[in-house]
């Protein structure tokens, strides 16, 4: 699938001043570094779109991201990272958790995890935390471009049994490399069908 048009509507501080709710949007949330902003821009297509940084934290703000006028991406903070304002009790911030609760045009969480790093404790209570709330999501890994086969499937490992301490069964899950353009059609498959089943 190809994206013809992607464009950059805005910035918001809180889910409220968020563009109309009108078109389905798809969220990237997960750690600070773990690639978000960067795989928004290989799934758009649109190196410089989002912006992109070696620095944790880069992303401050809900950022929209209108694809062919009929659907978002939707760039969040990462959490995991030490900022000002009010926080929820693992760390991601008041704003992060208003929107994905209050979004009523959110139709799936795209939570990154990067797989050349052990299971953290705060994916776990996120994950947790979208269950509770009720908040559809699933799993990317990132950064596949950094590991061998063979040791991707050792770290899956931990990561997945962390997961299943909390869940019958793993939900989806994409493995993605922003680097290498890795899993770029099979979120886009995915995101197309979610949105002629609306
Ligand atoms: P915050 O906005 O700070 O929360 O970070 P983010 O999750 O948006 O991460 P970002 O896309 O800014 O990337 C963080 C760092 O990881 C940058 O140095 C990227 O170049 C690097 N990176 C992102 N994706 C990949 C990938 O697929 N492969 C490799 N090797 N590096 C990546
Ligand atoms: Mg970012």
């Amino acid at each position: 699938m190809d994206i013809k048009t992607a464009i950059y509507t805005g910035s918001y501080p809180r889910y409220d001043l968020c563009p109309e709710a009108k078109l389905p949007e798809f969220a990237f949330i997960g750690r600070s570094n773990v690639g978000k902003s960067s795989l928004i821009n290989m799934i758009s297509g649109r190196k410089g779109l989002a912006h992109v940084s070696k620095t944790p934290g880069k992303t401050q703000a809900i950022n929209f991201y209108l694809m062919d006028e009929t659907w978002y991406l939707v760039d969040l903070p990462g959490y995991g990272y030490a900022r000002t304002g009010r926080k929820t009790r693992a760390g991601w911030s008041r704003m992060i958790a208003d929107y994905l609760q209050h979004r009523p045009t959110l139709q799936c969480a795209f939570v990154l995890i990067d797989v050349n790093v052990p299971p953290k404790s705060n994916d776990k209570e996120f994950t947790d935390w979208l269950g509770e709330n009720g908040i559809p999501f699933v799993l990317v890994y990132t950064k596949i471009d950094r590991i061998s086969k063979t040791k991707l499937g050792q770290n899956l490992e931990p990561i997945r049994n962390t997961f299943l301490e909390s869940w019958n069964e793993l939900p989806r899950e994409f493995f993605t490399s922003s680097e290498k353009k890795i899993g770029r059609d099979e979120i886009l498959e995915f995101i197309q069908e979610v949105n002629a089943s609306i």
